[in-house]
């Protein structure tokens, strides 16, 4: 990879708003292909139409996925397969805290479900396109992760679903805090196991520090801190240029790190469970079947 992307495909979830857009739009300053792949055909097409006006880079395109739905993701790989052959660069970046919903269309729970499960069927049904091309996955996650352990509980097999995914019963601001860190805990594991499984493919964790988005916008307390913290924040450019690091940079002797401010860090003791890792990518990898079995 390198500075000057022509020729390259890239994709990147959430790319209409905060960091995606910062990061979608340096992408197409780099003379990428770029497909932003998000909900809201509106904020996707206003954010097409204001890229390539910047950029003057006219290989900038929509397809919408919602996240929070099997049958969404299966559609979007359809709609990009029929238009591209190959893909080189993924950037797994969309995300939710503390969504107004509970569940998503598949009955999982909404934090994990967007953040970790959708994302791992997207790249999943990505696989031929991804292996093909040898391609570079850059998953965003964050520091939280230090806080939402994953233990062996959590994996076991309730009905067809582990307790980790399931919808909870009473929501909290410490259980949405709860299920944000696992699923940046998650999103570290996938890339992990991604990249031990696909060797052919590198695939890195970025945590673009504390970012002036609107990632925080259901909860009261986030938003404050925004606005307390305003000034020792990043913009959503300066929280890009990590992102963009991990997509432009050689990395293929760094596949599986966690990178923050542009350097590999290493995970602190205990935060990295190869056993729980492993079985995470096989119990998701099993429910991905099933709910796409019973769709069909
Ligand atoms: N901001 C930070 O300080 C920070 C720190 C560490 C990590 N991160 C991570 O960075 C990533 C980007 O967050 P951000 O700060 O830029 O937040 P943001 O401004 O709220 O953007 C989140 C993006 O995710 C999209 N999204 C949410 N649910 C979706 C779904 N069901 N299907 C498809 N797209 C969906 C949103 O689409 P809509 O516009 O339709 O809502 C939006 O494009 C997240 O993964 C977050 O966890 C952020």
């Amino acid at each position: 990879m390198s500075g000057d992307l022509s020729g390259k495909t890239v994709l990147i979830t959430g790319g209409n708003v905060g960091l995606g857009r910062a990061v979608a739009l340096e992408l197409a300053r780099k003379k990428a292909e770029v497909v932003i792949a998000g909900r809201s055909k509106d904020s996707c097409e206003t954010t097409v139409k204001d890229i390539t006006a910047l950029t003057k880079n006219d290989k900038v395109g929509y397809f919408p996925l919602d996240l929070a739905s099997f049958q969404s993701i299966s559609d979007f790989v359809k709609d990009f397969s029929a238009c591209y052959s190959k893909l080189d660069i993924l950037v797994n970046n969309a995300g939710v805290w503390s969504p107004p919903f509970d569940s998503t269309e598949d009955n999982i729970e909404t934090t994990i479900g967007i953040n970790y499960l959708g994302h791992f069927y997207l790249t999943k049904l990505l696989g031929e396109y991804l292996i093909k091309s040898r391609a570079r996955v850059v998953v965003l996650s964050s520091d939280t992760h230090k806080g939402g352990n994953i233990t062996p509980d959590l994996l076991d097999l309730h009905g067809d679903t582990p307790l980790l995914l399931k919808p909870l019963e009473n929501r909290t601001f410490k259980s949405d805090w709860l299920q944000y860190a696992r699923s940046n805990r998650a999103r570290i594991y996938f890339a992990r196991e991604l990249t031990l499984r696909h060797p052919e493919i590198t695939s890195v964790v970025v945590n673009p520090g504390a970012v002036k988005t609107s990632l925080g916008r259901n909860l009261c307390c986030l938003k404050c801190f925004g606005l307390l913290f305003s000034p020792l924040m990043k913009t959503p450019e300066r929280g890009a240029e990590g992102v963009m690091y991990c997509c432009t940079s050689d990395l293929s002797k760094e596949s599986g790190m966690y990178f923050s401010d542009c350097k590999p860090v290493e995970l602190p003791e205990g935060s990295v469970d190869s056993k729980i890792q492993t079985q995470l990518w096989d119990v998701t990898d099993q429910l991905c079947n099933k709910l796409t079995n019973k769709r069909n």
